[in-house]
This record gives structure tokens, sequence and C-alpha cells, in this order.
């Protein structure tokens, strides 16, 4: 690996450390129908229910970090690294409210 990409790598990993993403752009991404209309189908609503249901998945900021990088490698939204901060802080600040 070169030195440039192990920057890069480095600063994407500390930016994501500080969990700097924007809530209102993480909304419209994650409301748009790459996310929210197939929760819709799962649970109805909105979708949130998801989020909010007393047996849900995740515990931790870290986990729900990874929840959204996977479903969004799987779903192919093609976002950014910073595209899925800003999702996470979303979802952080309006349902989960992990510290
Ligand atoms: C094709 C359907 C589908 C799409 C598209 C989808 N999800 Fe999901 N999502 C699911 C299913 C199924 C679960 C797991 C439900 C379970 O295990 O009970 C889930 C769970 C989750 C959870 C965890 C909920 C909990 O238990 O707390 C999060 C967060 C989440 N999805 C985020 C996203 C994001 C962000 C996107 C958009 C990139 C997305 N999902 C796109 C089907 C989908």
């Amino acid at each position: 690996m070169n030195a440039r990409i192990l920057i890069l790598l480095t600063a994407t990993l500390a930016g994501g450390a500080a969990w700097a993403g924007d809530p209102a752009v993480g909304e419209k991404l994650a409301t748009a129908k790459n996310c929210a209309a197939c929760h819709q189908r799962l649970v109805g609503g909105d979708g949130s229910k998801l989020y909010t249901r007393a047996d849900r998945k995740l515990k931790t900021l870290a986990q729900l970090a990874s929840q959204v990088h996977f479903c969004s490698t799987q779903f192919k939204t093609g976002w950014l690294p910073e595209d899925e901060e800003h999702v996470v802080a979303w979802l952080n600040h309006r349902y989960y409210q992990f510290k």
C-alpha cells in the first residue's frame, strides 16, 4: 500500500470516528428510495419502526455504522464514506441516540 493511500485511509477512519456527519443530509439520503422503501415493505408506515422496535438488533454506534455500511454496500447506493456518515448521524440523532 503506498503512503498516499495510507494517509487517505487514516483520514477517512479518523473522520468516521468523529461522527462528523450532518443529520439533515443523512435524512435526505436515507428516506429516499435507497433505504426507506424496503423498510416500509417490512414494517409499514414510514419504515422507521425498524429502528425503534423493542427487539432491534443494534446496541452501539459502531454497530449502527457497520449496519449502514453493510446496507449501503449490499444495496449498491454508490454512497461515499461521508454519505454513510451523514446517514449514521441522522439515524442516531433521530432514533438510536447512542452516545
Ligand atoms: C431490500 C431491503 C432493504 C433495503 C434496500 C435496506 N434495508 Fe435496512 N434492513 C433490511 C432488513 C431485512 C433489516 C433487518 C431486519 C431484521 O433483521 O429484523 C434491515 C435493518 C436495518 C437496520 C437495523 C435496524 C435495527 O434492528 O435497529 C438499519 C440501521 C438499516 N437497515 C439501515 C438501512 C440503510 C441505511 C439502508 C439504505 C442504504 C437500508 N437499510 C436499505 C432491509 C433493507
